[in-house]
């Protein structure tokens, strides 16, 4: 099977598709014919040698596809099923990939725009979870716009929280849209949170890591408060939690998102799609731009 590949630290172009043995699931795992693969920042970053020592590397931890082959005591779907979700290996753009975890696509979903969501949505419930926001919270998510943040901004009002979102002013009419009140980032921000919030907020998610946790922490009352999921020397220095896969990944996010999907609550828009073959031009877009979605690989 064809599979993304770099053998040397380095820029796009170390990114290689290259012929690997076919992977097959082992016990609870199932195997897919990748139709679409997300793309991350952490890819980058692991293809710049920032994350890990480890070559050659494959990439890809998330992936939409049709079951086509069955681990040892899988009963919950079948060959020829329409999933998305985890390979663990971390080699999901490939023809063929392992899921050690896994859901069915939500009906109105197509493959990009299913292969969009896993990362997005188990860091964006893992985070909220991990603040307990539900029902009456109010939720301050800093980098509401992103990818991650319009997650966490849907998942929370889906809960019943009231949500505040800091992006920029040309999002303004986004956030809206997904349920958040908008403030704009920039100097003088804790006063304009008060003006929507006076008496602050309950919590606060940092997913922009644009080096503000202090003026979060005053805002929610306390470190303890807040969460981010991008400035790890910030939550160092404050205190402040920095959430991680390591500390238990929200898995259950990916079963229930299909009834927020289909009943029109939830969506993240992919903002462009790129041949396997073209990975390294989805890298540098990635790297270089601010596309508003998700960069996705597609596999006919
Ligand atoms: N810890 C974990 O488990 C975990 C997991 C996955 C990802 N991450 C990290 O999460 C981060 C966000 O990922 P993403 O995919 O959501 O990114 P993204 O889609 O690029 O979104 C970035 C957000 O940051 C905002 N932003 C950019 N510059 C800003 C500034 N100067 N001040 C305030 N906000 C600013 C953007 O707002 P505008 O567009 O409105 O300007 C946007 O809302 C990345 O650093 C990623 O590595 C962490």
């Amino acid at each position: 099977m064809k599979a993304v590949r770099f053998s040397r630290f380095g820029g796009p172009e170390v990114l290689e598709v290259v012929d690997l043995p076919d992977p097959h699931p082992g016990p609870g795992q199932v195997r897919i014919a990748v139709k679409a693969a997300g793309v991350n920042a952490s890819d980058w970053k692991k293809r710049s040698g920032l994350m890990d020592e480890e070559l050659p590397r494959t990439l890809g931890y998330e992936a939409a596809g049709v079951v086509d082959e069955l681990g040892d005591g899988v009963t919950d779907v079948a060959i020829g099923d329409r999933v998305f979700g985890f390979s663990g290996r971390g080699a999901g753009q490939a023809e063929l990939a392992v899921l050690e975890t896994y859901a069915p696509i939500p009906s109105s979903l197509g493959f990009p725009e299913a292969a969009a969501l896993p990362a997005a949505i188990e860091t964006a419930t893992r985070a909220i979870d991990q603040l307990g926001v539900k029902g009456g919270t109010a939720l301050l998510v800093n980098g509401a716009s992103g990818v991650i943040g319009a997650a966490a901004v849907q998942l929370a009002v889906a809960r019943g929280a009231r949500v505040i979102g800091i992006a920029s002013p040309a999002n303004r009419d986004y956030l809206r849209s997904l349920g958040a009140e908008p403030v704009a980032y920039g100097a003088g921000l804790s006063e304009r949170v008060r003006a929507v919030a006076p008496e602050g907020v309950d919590t606060a998610l940092d997913v922009a890591g644009n080096g503000i946790l202090p003026e979060l922490i005053e805002l929610a009352g306390g470190a303890s408060h807040v969460v981010t999921i991008a400035d790890f020397a910030g939550a160092r220095e404050t205190g402040v939690h920095f959430s991680r896969g390591e500390d238990g990944r929200a898995i259950h996010a990916l079963a229930e998102i299909g009834e927020l999907v289909d009943s029109g609550r939830f969506s993240l828009p992919v903002a462009q799609t790129f041949p396997l073959a073209d990975v390294a031009e989805a890298h540098r877009v990635g790297e270089n731009g601010r596309p508003r979605g998700k960069l996705v690989v597609v596999i006919d």
